[in-house]
């Protein structure tokens, strides 16, 4: 394992010694430093390429230990196809495929040459590479206290080299800030529940006052008094009380309504009283990751110093059946005064979230609300771990996001609501039910949250197949993949900052 433990950017230079990357175009069209740098190669590049298959094709290297001729202890040399192709996602790919190639390499020290025929890379691309790279190197270790030779960490210092580095170190402060919010989610969301109580997950986000966010936290008595009853019957059957944290980021200016992140925070689901089979269950302790993708995207946001006011809410519980948990049949009453009747306890995100949303848009007056929540299992039916579903009153702002989405790398796809989905949770015991059974399940989760979201322009994010389990790729190995805060971030960026 390689540890990232430095970034640095230095001015484009050929280097000399140690290990080096290289890009090229298909067809092995190089950039002017990286021809210096094969200049001396003995036989030319030409020749090791031709040996090797490697034409400078996307997504493909070569590796040349002990260059003969150069002074390097390698020339690593990296494909790009097409450089006018490349799109800023496969910057940060790369990034990423270059980190685990010096990491198989046990590289300590790196120059990257970011160069390219008849092109300057720009700062931004020079820092989506580097972001790329430290999301890549990202493992979940701290609780290995035994590791085998292969396992252990391994310092790598890696150096890019730019035209520009004044404006790449600019583009990374940013970019890193991005990064670091994502690694912070990866890492709540990866965090075994013992660890990771409601109250441990609440001084998590207490210490994003470190950035300048104002952290209020209520907790039990303070809900009560609040009267919300629907978080507060998920938490029953714990003996870990809940909490809802509140974070305020006010870059923006004063009195501009504020854009809300509202997260479903279940620190861990059993089911409650409807409990779930023992199977996979231990994936439930990332039940929480929609509170973790609200708590990384503002630390993204907070870190970069980001001209708008950015609200995150979340609603810290722990699912658990006991003498004392609720029951189905169990009718609660909201803080919004809407009765709810409680089919199956395991529909619980549902339930935290109504009163979490309620509360946002009564206390903060949003100019939009954004909840991102595990919430169903059906998510994974329709969509798998590709794509999170997104659901709206609100044309523009599902625009919005489809748009950040693209930007940001973050895919998302959008599912309906109507009129006719909302009567499926109508039940003549109370004003609405947890549950509207199987069909459409992912559906009638969203018409649930929407009567809470009361008229705001709100967008409902599922991301039960996203965070968490999803396919390894270039930019993340981890089971927790961080996902939201890069598209949080983009979307206050695109459309509420300045
Ligand atoms: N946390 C689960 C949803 C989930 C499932 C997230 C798989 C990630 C992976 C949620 O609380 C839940 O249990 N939903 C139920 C709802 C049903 C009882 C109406 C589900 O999806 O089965
Ligand atoms: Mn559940
Ligand atoms: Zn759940």
């Amino acid at each position: 394992m390689t540890k990232l433990s430095k970034m640095s950017f230095s001015k484009a230079a050929a280097p000399k010694a140690g290990v080096a990357v290289i890009l090229t175009g298909e067809g092995l069209s190089l950039g002017p430093l990286a021809e210096e740098v094969v200049a001396g190669l003995e036989g030319g590049l030409k020749r090791s390429a031709g040996i090797a298959g490697f034409s400078g094709k996307k997504k493909t290297s070569m590796d040349l230990v002990a260059p003969a001729g150069l002074g390097l202890d390698r020339l690593i040399v990296f494909g790009l196809g097409k450089l006018e192709d490349m799109t800023s996602d496969d910057w940060r790919a790369l990034g990423g495929a270059v980190l685990a190639e010096l990491q198989k390499a046990k590289a300590d020290t790196a120059t990257v040459l970011l160069d390219a025929p008849e092109t300057t890379i720009a700062a931004a691309t020079a820092a989506e590479f580097a972001m790329g790279a430290k999301l890549r190197a990202y493992a979940f270790d701290a609780y290995k206290t035994k590791k085998k030779d292969e396992e252990k960490t391994k310092d790598l210092k890696l150096t890019l080299s730019v035209a520009d580095p004044k404006a790449a170190k600019k583009a990374w402060g940013s970019a890193e800030a991005i990064a670091d919010g994502v690694l912070l989610a990866r890492d709540l969301v990866n965090e075994p529940p013992n660890v990771l109580g409601p109250v441990e997950f609440a001084g998590k986000a207490k210490e994003l006052e470190s950035l300048g966010v104002e952290v209020e936290i209520l907790g039990e008595k303070e809900m009560k008094k609040l009267k919300m009853a629907a978080l507060l019957g998920v938490a029953q059957g714990s003996t870990r009380p809940p909490q809802l944290a509140v974070m305020r980021w006010n870059g923006g200016k004063k009195g501009t309504a504020p854009v809300a992140l509202v997260g479903k925070g279940v620190v861990f689901d059993t089911g409650g009283i409807s409990i779930k089979p023992a199977a996979g269950m231990e994936d439930m302790k990332g039940d929480m990751g929609g509170a973790a993708a609200v708590v990384g995207a503002m630390h993204a946001i907070a870190g970069r110093k980001a001209k708008a006011n950015v609200i995150g809410v979340i609603g810290l519980v722990e699912n658990m059946p006991d003498g004392n948990a609720q029951r189905p049949g169990d009718i609660v009453t909201a803080m919004s005064g809407t009765t709810i009747e409680i089919l199956n306890t395991d529909a619980e995100g549902r339930l935290v979230l109504a009163d979490a949303l309620w509360y946002t848009q009564q206390k903060y007056k949003p100019a939009i609300m954004i909840d991102l929540a595990t919430l169903t299992g059906a998510v994974l039916v329709a969509l798998g771990n590709l794509n999170a579903g997104l659901f709206s009153n609100n044309d523009e702002l599902a625009d919005k996001l489809l748009a950040s989405s693209k930007a940001s790398g973050e895919p998302l796809w959008r599912l309906p609501l109507s009129k006719d989905y909302d009567k499926i949770i109508d039940t003549p015991n109370a004003d609405v039910k947890n549950t509207g059974g199987r069909w459409a399940g992912s559906i009638t989760a969203a018409q649930f949250l929407q009567r809470f979201a009361n008229d705001v322009p709100w967008a409902h994010l599922d991301i039960a197949g996203t965070a968490f389990g999803a396919p390894k790729d270039d930019i993340c190995q981890s089971w927790a993949s961080g996902y939201g805060v890069r598209l949080l971030n983009q979307l206050v960026a695109d459309h509420y900052e300045g």
